[in-house]
């Protein structure tokens, strides 16, 4: 589902592109009716393996390219004994027809190198025909060769021909520690010969050359083994010739390769090239017929993009619903992806309430799968006033921010009036669950509380992506909803903040770009200035800063100012660090404690310009600069504010200027 969508989405943009498309079709139909004709004959030479044909082959486990060799059995330095592993050439060969009872004949050629790591050697190395691949007998190390194990020896289900280079005299049967032979679905040989009468040390670490030849008319196979390096024509006469119908043994389709394997006794396996050739038993009917069985399907195929596109271009008139949505977020420099409702409905399951993570003021908030990448979808609430100033804010905003302590935005979308955010998916949650919820269930299963470490990272993101907000990034941004459930927790519990809803860009010293004048936020973080000044303002957001301080540290929640007093007043009686979380059961740094509880607290001062800036707050919580100092009893709130100059102290060394004067920003 999700893939058509995927290569749909690229056909689109313009008419002439589907022409492309349909070009581009029938060149692949072409393209594969004839690596059909292809398939069937398999022809491969490897001088040497290099990584970049790491593609064309299956590895299992211990199996690899490295210096120029297929380590069958990984190489000398890891841990190399007790080990089996085998590699196959990726593409099938086609052995033999049932229908035309005919058999391929073949040569495989390869060298290889044996290089011993104990005394004596062991175990050896198979050249394998298997039905399957990717799929290696357990406990196959040892004697077994990878070829069979103790319980599939001997067994018709193995499905393996081997041709055995063994290293070991490790069953009575084999006649030494240097020879070759034939195994049929076992590890007991049907055919063996030695090695030493042919002047082949199989173990001497140099290049041996083997051929595999195999007759499919004759049904007869040869088997030459010689040292790459030596002259004369005694590689003229095989080692071992022998009827035998492979056939009878296995399928019809076998893939090729190498299995080897350590024991007690080791050596290094390895393949240094290999060439096989194999004559081609076509049906030229039977391939007709495969070809149009791929091209029939393709014609369907295009037929059904002509629809979707189509259909498209009549969902693109509804999407025009309202231009002006889609023109105010194309005109935010970076905006995020576009996405099709159809993509998003597929990903969460048609907004199955099973995949619900949550629930906020203008939406819900649900799981989503695109492209196997986990996702969160925000989706608006159709009849929320709010709805479509806040999207917009919301892809304006973070859309353009880059911080790693900010949740990422990666698409949008915008049809038949759905307004949709997709989202990075947080999988621990929001914070609330974990500080307010005395039973959260950890990731382990195991009931616990988030730590004061875990809290205070938390604490420093949070300042850091304020503070890269107001004073960081180009236009000041004020979120205007800091809270416990708006910050997520990415997979290492890092803080990430989330919903800018009613987050807005205010260009630094300049006029604004929202001028709407509601007062927007959640009580028991808002300042009590807010309901004076009618806007949201550096200092309003510091305020739910504070406050959100005081929850994480406590574990409680705001309630309407209580907390701050509650703190407040312990502060007063010089017990601070009473106020600390229950929970915690007083495992936390008191020091760290203390500095975060007085920020929590000067973040809340009631008069704004007393507050710290974000700057200062993000130097208290990294030990630069001490809290602000804050007077014993809680001010009371009176408005209009007393000004900075009128409080030499704070003005002048803690915030070094930093607080804005409300004039400067010209409202919302
Ligand atoms: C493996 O199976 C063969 C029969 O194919 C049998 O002759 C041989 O003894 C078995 N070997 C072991 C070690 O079980
Ligand atoms: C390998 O297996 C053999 C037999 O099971 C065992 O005796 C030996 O200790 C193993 N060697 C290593 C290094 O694991
Ligand atoms: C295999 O090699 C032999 C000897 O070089 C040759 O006669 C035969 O045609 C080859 N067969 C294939 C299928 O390549």
């Amino acid at each position: 589902m999700i893939m058509t969508q995927h290569c749909f989405g690229a056909c689109y943009s313009s008419k002439c592109l589907y022409c492309v498309q349909i070009v581009h079709l029938l060149l692949l139909a072409t393209l594969l009716g004839s690596s059909v004709i292809q398939v069937e004959c398999l022809n491969f030479g490897y001088p040497n393996f290099t990584k970049q044909n790491e593609v064309d082959f299956i590895t299992t486990e211990n199996a690899y390219i490295s210096f120029n060799a297929i380590q069958v059995t990984s190489l000398a330095g890891d841990l190399i004994s007790n080990l089996s592993g085998r590699i196959w050439y990726r593409h099938p060969f086609k052995l033999w027809s049932r229908r035309k009872n005919i058999t391929a004949s073949f040569n495989s050629t390869f060298v290889l190198s044996l290089i011993p790591q104990t005394h004596p050697w062991g175990e050896g190395l198979a050249f394998i025909l298997t039905k399957e691949i990717g799929y290696i007998p357990e406990n196959s190390q040892g004697q077994w060769l990878g070829v069979v194990n103790s319980s599939t020896n001997g067994s018709t289900q193995s499905n393996v021909v081997a041709i055995e280079f063994d290293t070991r005299k490790s069953f009575s049967e084999d006649i030494d520690d240097n020879h070759v032979g034939v195994d049929v679905n076992s590890i007991y040989s049907i055919e063996q010969a030695s090695l030493y009468g042919h002047g082949v040390i199989l173990p001497s670490g140099q290049d041996i050359t083997a051929r595999v030849q195999y007759d499919g008319e004759l049904k007869t196979l040869a088997i030459f083994v010689f040292m790459s390096n030596a002259t004369g024509n005694n590689n003229s006469s095989p080692i071992i010739s022998m009827p035998l119908d492979l056939s009878k043994y296995l399928s019809e389709y076998v893939y090729l390769g190498f299995s080897a394997s350590t024991g007690q006794y080791t050596e290094v396996n390895c393949i240094k090239a290999w060439n096989f050739t194999s004559t081609d038993i076509d049906d030229p009917v039977h391939l007709l017929w495969m070809y149009l069985a791929i091209v029939i399907p393709i014609a369907l195929i295009i037929g059904f993009f002509f629809f979707l596109c189509w259909r498209r271009k009549t969902n693109e008139k509804q999407i025009q619903e309202d231009p002006m949505v889609v023109l105010q977020i194309k005109d935010s420099a970076t905006a995020p992806q576009k996405f099709r409702l159809k993509e998003l409905k597929c990903a969460t399951g048609n907004f199955d309430p099973k995949n619900m993570l949550g629930k906020g003021g203008c939406g819900i908030v649900y799981k989503g799968l695109l492209s196997n990448k986990e996702v969160a979808v925000k989706r608006f609430s159709k009849d929320s006033s709010q709805g479509k100033p806040d999207f917009i804010a919301e892809i304006t905003t973070i859309g353009n921010l880059h911080h790693k302590n900010l949740v990422k935005l990666f698409g949008w979308c915008y049809e038949s009036n759905e307004l949709l955010l997709v989202y990075e998916f947080m999988p621990n949650g929001s914070l609330d669950k974990h500080i307010f919820s005395s039973n959260f269930q950890d990731k382990g299963g195991s009931s616990s509380t988030l730590s004061w470490e875990r809290r205070h990272t938390i604490i420093c993101g949070v300042a850091r992506v304020l503070d890269y907000l107001h004073n960081g990034c180009e236009k000041r941004v004020l979120h205007r909803d800091i809270k416990a459930s708006n910050i997520m927790l990415d997979s290492d519990f890092n803080a990430r903040l989330g919903d800018f809803g009613l987050a807005r860009t205010i260009r630094v010293g300049g006029e604004t770009h929202h001028s709407t004048k509601v007062i927007a936020g959640t009580p028991g973080y808002m300042a009590p200035e807010s309901f004076h000044v009618g806007r949201a303002t550096v200092e309003t957001d510091v305020y739910a800063f504070g406050v959100l301080l005081l929850e994480i540290a406590c574990g409680r929640k705001p309630g309407n100012h209580r907390i701050i007093d509650w703190v407040w007043e312990l502060y007063k009686m010089e017990k601070i660090t009473k106020a600390m979380d229950v929970r915690l059961k007083g495992d936390f740094e008191e020091e760290q404690a203390v500095y975060v509880l007085k920020l929590g607290l000067a973040c809340c001062h009631p008069n704004p310009y007393q507050r710290p800036s974000m700057r200062i707050a993000l130097q208290v919580l990294t030990g630069e600069v001490a809290p602000p100092p804050i007077p014993s009893e809680k001010p009371a709130f009176m408005w209009p504010a007393n000004t900075p100059s009128s409080n030499e102290h704070l003005g002048n060394t803690l915030t070094g200027g930093q607080l804005t004067p409300i004039t400067t920003l010209s409202g919302r």
